[in-house]
């Protein structure tokens, strides 16, 4: 429900221009980009890895390990770079529209001047290193919006590629065994992150409460369910029969079925378990806000 003492988005911009401008950085000098990662270097914390726990992953010795591990990580940088792309475009639309007040304006070039470097950064990476960016899978199936559910669906899109990365950043910028370079991309997108997570949380429950209030329950329904499926989607993604290839499991001496690893890693009980918690603060925000009944099974 809607709280009267949470902060309006654009009491909130006006801090978070001036927090952008004080961290303001630059992707063209802030990474030293070694030639190649070395084979000894964990790219992605070996637990998070989507296969971790399957038969398969006891099996394999731990160079063969830390090779999916770098196209895991490749993946995730994909991942996170395709739903940036979606959202700087649809957010962009938004400017100077009268929807929007002028600070929040303001504070939307900072979050599409981060989000932009966001994208440098992890195309720099994935091109660097496997030499490509994964491409979107997902299908954007054209439906009938009430009114003003265009713009919550997409920051609460937003949302979701955000809070759900921001759980791998968190937790991968502090792995000591990850390269260096893997860790400061983690700690620069989780740095910016954190301001654009404030921003969508004001700027989700204001939308909601200025359209959604007025929505037929069977609207509501709609957009509800949309919303549980999109985050169930999103974590499909995750779950990516290429890297399973690239990374050689194809191939003798494990010759798997890229298809049927990624249904029995998905199946794994380790594997729930990791989206619900990291899926949890965004779900959590969801479901006391009232855009989500319940909270999706993952
Ligand atoms: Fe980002
Ligand atoms: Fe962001």
């Amino acid at each position: 429900m809607l709280t009267h003492s949470a902060p309006s988005s654009t009491a909130i911009a006006g801090k978070l221009t001036r927090a952008s401008r004080v961290h303001r950085w630059d992707v063209d000098v802030h990474f030293d980009w070694p030639d190649a990662i070395p084979e000894t270097a964990w790219c992605t914390s070996p637990e998070l890895v989507s296969i971790h726990g399957t038969p398969l992953w006891s099996r394999l010795d731990e160079a063969q390990q830390r090779k999916v591990a770098l196209y895991e990580a490749a993946n995730f940088f994909s991942l996170t770079l395709q739903g940036e792309r979606s959202l700087v475009s649809g957010m962009s639309e938004l400017l100077y529209s009268s929807r929007l007040s002028g600070d929040v304006t303001e504070y939307l070039h900072h979050f599409l001047d981060e989000e932009n470097k966001h994208m440098a950064m992890f195309g720099a990476f994935c091109t660097r290193y496997i030499g490509k960016v994964y491409p979107e899978k997902k299908v954007v199936i054209p439906r009938r919006r009430a009114k003003g559910e265009a713009e919550i669906a997409l920051f609460c899109k937003v949302m979701v590629v955000e809070e759900v990365g921001d759980y791998f950043n968190v937790l991968m910028q502090r792995d000591a065994r990850l390269h260096p370079v893997v860790r400061e991309i983690h700690a620069m997108h989780h740095r910016d992150e954190a301001r654009h997570i404030g921003f969508g949380r004001a700027q989700t429950r204001e939308l909601w409460a200025r359209y959604a209030t007025a929505w037929s329950d069977a609207e509501r329904g709609r957009f509800q369910d949309w919303l549980g499926d999109y985050v169930r989607s999103t974590w499909g993604d995750f779950y990516n029969p290429s890297v399973y290839r690239d990374a050689g499991l194809a191939d003798a001496p494990w010759s798997v079925d890229p298809y049927a690893l990624r249904r029995e890693a998905m199946a794994h009980p380790d594997a729930v378990a990791t989206r619900v918690r990291a899926s949890r603060r965004v779900v959590d925000h969801f479901v006391r806000s009232g855009f989500l009944r319940e909270p999706p099974t993952l």
